[in-house]
């Protein structure tokens, strides 16, 4: 660990990236120096018992500055927030949260002299405008959801703390996660999850959008890599901070049907398009990720077929426990 990041806070550490990342970071970085914090109660046994626990809503920054206070906090991995489905749901919550909570969190950390803050962007940040096919690192972001819209403001925002107060912010965008630890918290590429417990435990999925859809995703050990990667590059090399483009791999819905079938061959997958395909629409196929491979090294280790065959293997055990 560098000296300056000795105590870190996770917000919304009970979510599908946090739950997996802060016991990433506390196996790294020990056990008592990074404190999980969420509004769910109660919190995932996991988290509760491997070190410490905060009930914290982002929105309330006496809440949030209390605790940074209490446990002397340098470094904060801010991952609450509501995705892009549920923001289209409930469009004022999602500005809510992401828009303060994130405001509370970058001013917090100025005032309280926090050395480094993580702050996920999306592929979201991209529109209908945006080239598809990849999505160029530098390009035009018109997003066409709420979810998207807060997430280029939270971009912007952290490079304004970075460039106007010198606050270390650091982003990247991802793409849809997979994953089987934390089912996924209300977002367009979901599907790319669901379709694992509905194969395992059903045969059969009715996929909310169409077969050809493709989007880019990331496998939860290539997303944890890249969080800490990036949170513990060297400065002086970055000359972005709070929006790479990383990239995982790409397929389409039924591409991903194909590779689980080759594993349980009597699985059905059907496409029953619902509000988030026009959502899904709006994003890229692919990104070019070529900023972060240079700044900081960034490099994806799983493929289609090493991703399926390694969710297929741990939600097994995890459904079968
Ligand atoms: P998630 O929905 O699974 O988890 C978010 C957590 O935030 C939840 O546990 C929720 O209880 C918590 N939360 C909601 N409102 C809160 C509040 N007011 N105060 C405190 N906590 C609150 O989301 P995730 O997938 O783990 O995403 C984490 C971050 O990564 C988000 O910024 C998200 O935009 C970003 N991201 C996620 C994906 C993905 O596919 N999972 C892709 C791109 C970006
Ligand atoms: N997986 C996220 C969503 O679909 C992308 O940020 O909302």
């Amino acid at each position: 660990m560098t000296r300056e990041m000795k105590r870190i806070l996770v917000t919304g550490a009970c979510g599908q990236i946090g739950s997996e990342l802060t016991l990433a970071l506390r196996e790294r970085y020990g056990h008592e120096n990074v404190v999980a914090s969420d509004i769910r109660t109660p919190p995932c046994a996991i988290l509760q018992d491997s070190g410490s626990f905060e009930f914290l809503d982002v929105t309330r920054r006496e809440a949030l500055e209390a605790i940074v206070r209490k446990y002397r906090i340098d470094t904060i991995y801010h991952l609450a927030a509501i995705l892009s489905a549920t923001g289209e749901k409930n469009p004022h919550l999602a500005w809510g949260v992401n828009i303060n909570g994130l405001y509370n969190v970058l001013e917090v950390a100025r005032e309280h002299d926090i050395a480094r803050v993580f702050v996920p962007s999306s592929i979201a940040v991209f529109g209908p405008e945006t080239p598809r096919d990849p999505a160029p690192q530098e390009t035009v972001l018109r997003p066409t959801t709420m979810y998207g819209l807060t997430k280029v403001t939270g971009e912007l925002l952290g490079a304004y703390y970075v460039r106007r107060f010198g606050l270390d912010v650091r982003g990247v965008r991802y793409p849809g996660i997979i994953s089987a630890e934390t089912p996924p918290g209300g977002g367009t590429t979901d599907y790319a999850v669901e379709i694992f417990y509905e194969a395992i435990q059903h045969k059969r999925y009715t996929c909310f959008v169409r077969e050809d859809t493709v989007l880019p995703m990331m496998y939860m050990p290539d997303c944890i890599r890249a969080a800490i990667m990036l949170m513990e590059a060297d400065f002086s090399r970055l000359r972005h901070h709070t929006d790479f483009n990383v990239a995982g791999l790409s397929f389409s819905a039924g591409e991903l049907a194909a590779e689980i079938k080759k594993h349980i061959p009597d699985f059905v997958c059907e496409y029953a398009p619902d509000f988030r395909q026009q959502i899904a629409d709006s994003w890229p196929r692919t990104v070019d990720d070529r900023a972060a491979r240079e700044e900081w090294g960034w490099a994806p280790q799983y493929d289609l077929p090493t991703m399926v065959a390694d969710m297929l293997e741990q939600l097994r055990r995890k459904l079968q426990a």
